[in-house]
């Protein structure tokens, strides 16, 4: 397909994006028609390292070929069922997940997207804990349906959409690199945490519901939260008799290096995890999952959550497989090893030339975050936004993040399956992203002391 015919479709056929939007401009953007494990390709046959892992659904890779096997038979026997009837790749998912679950996490139901699993999981913890209010951090994002995740995207800022859900409130996001009370961890003490609650407790309309954050928050720009800060955030709930939701659409299975973000700390035990995103190996299928307690609690007080094609047999066997993969191919240790790889050479790229502030992250979710300056920390949009494009016509694909209004993060999130030679030829359209970036700007600096 030319670009011009591109162009048609899109301006006759489709309801447009908004121009400054992270969608904006599709249509000068490479038109995919193919992808395959860590790469994808356009309509002028170029091929591109896909570190983004498409919109982070293929974490195993595209097309891994367990995932497509598994996805053949499944049609060609049963492709969509009735959910008022069990089918067996269904059961067959719940049993999977529920194994590999940490206890007491050990139920679950299906949903299709990780918005659908959050926006469940919100009802579940009102319907159990009986409470409404519901916190979130304020670089937190949990979704896109139009009341519930919205309002609890803070980092996607509430004022786009007109409704915002009563009792949706945000806390300070523990963002070491650019904390928000301007204290140091660990003799901080989390004084952000503690300032949270308290405020939270004066804006409390009734009995609270839950609390729901990312074990590592990936569009606020990959902030890793301190360590011992999500125990002192459980210590904080539980007394109030509140559920801690984690919402593990981008760290769960393998992703961080564990199967699930939240075991990179001790002592944390979540009531309900969500999982989306490569679930289902590509396809879309998401799960709430929960302790018996929280699911038999909720039930008991009318929670029920379900979609159309929430228990397909070909989206249940996807998931089961995609299990399957993540732990026979042990991807949890393969992520490990390729944030280790990676940081080195982020780290590395940053002493050359420049501009990187921070490199931080877990397994393959990891961020780098540019600034003109290491000591005002002042955000490189401009660089950020220059070294993107200039690794994108080198054949490299990845997206920017950022907190706020700020726009400075490269976040990089690589399929789990991606090579050594694959993240070295990243590596090196990187160094070179950055030298031209660095080039423009001494250029653009130039240009405006000679006026
Ligand atoms: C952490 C997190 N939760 C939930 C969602 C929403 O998932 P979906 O777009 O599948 O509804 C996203 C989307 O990127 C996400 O990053």
């Amino acid at each position: 397909m030319d670009r011009s015919k591109v162009r048609e479709i899109v301006e006759t056929f489709m309801v447009p994006t908004q121009k400054s939007s992270y969608m904006g401009g599709l249509e000068s953007r490479p038109v995919l028609v193919a992808s395959r494990g860590s790469t994808v390709t356009d309509t002028e046959g170029k091929t591109y390292l896909d570190f983004q892992s498409g919109q982070m659904g293929a974490a195993l890779g595209h097309q891994h070929p367990r995932i497509v096997s598994t996805i053949n038979e499944t049609m060609l026997s049963m492709m969509h069922s009735t959910k008022t009837m069990l089918n067996v790749p269904r059961l067959e998912l719940h049993e999977r997940l529920g194994r590999i679950l940490p206890r007491p996490l050990q139920k679950s139901l299906f949903l299709v997207s990780g918005s659908d699993s959050n926006e469940a999981a919100v009802d579940m913890a009102r319907k159990a804990t009986g409470g409404m209010d519901v916190l979130g951090f304020h670089a937190g994002l949990h979704g896109s349906t139009s009341l519930i995740t919205r309002s609890l995207s803070f980092n996607w800022s509430r004022s786009k959409h007109s409704a915002v859900a009563p009792g949706t409130a945000a806390i300070l996001t523990p963002y070491c690199y650019r904390c928000p009370l301007r204290l140091s961890f660990p003799s901080c003490e989390l004084q952000c945490l503690k300032a949270s609650f308290e405020l939270a407790d004066a804006n409390f309309t009734g009995k609270p519901a839950a609390f729901i954050g990312e074990p590592v928050l990936s569009a606020g720009g990959v902030i890793v939260p301190p360590k011992g800060y999500y125990k002192a955030l459980q210590d904080e709930v539980r007394p109030r008799g509140m559920a801690l939701i984690l919402d593990e659409a981008q760290t769960g299975l393998g992703k961080t290096g564990k199967l699930f973000g939240f075991q990179h700390e001790t002592g944390v035990s979540p009531d309900i995890i969500t999982v989306s995103k490569h679930f289902g190996g590509g396809l879309p299928i998401s799960a709430v999952c929960s302790t018996a307690e929280i699911a038999d609690r909720a039930v008991a007080n009318g929670f029920f959550a379900t979609r159309s094609h929430a228990a397909d047999p070909v989206l249940c066997a996807a998931g089961t497989a995609s299990i399957d993969v993540v732990v026979n191919e042990k991807l949890a240790d393969r992520s490990a090893a390729i944030e280790q790889r990676m940081k080195d050479g982020l780290t590395a790229i940053g002493q050359r030339h420049g501009l990187v502030g921070d490199v931080r992250g877990r397994g393959v979710l990891l961020g780098v975050e540019l600034v003109t300056d290491p000591v005002t920390k002042n955000p490189a949009n401009g660089a950020a936004q220059a070294i993107q494009k200039r690794a994108m016509e080198l054949g490299l694909i990845f997206q920017l993040r950022g907190t706020g209004s700020m726009l400075n993060v490269l976040r990089f999130v690589p399929p789990m399956t991606t090579t050594d030679a694959e993240v070295n030829r990243a590596l090196a359209i990187l160094d070179d992203s950055f030298a031209y970036a660095a080039q423009a700007d001494t250029k653009a600096r130039a240009g405006v002391a000679a006026q």
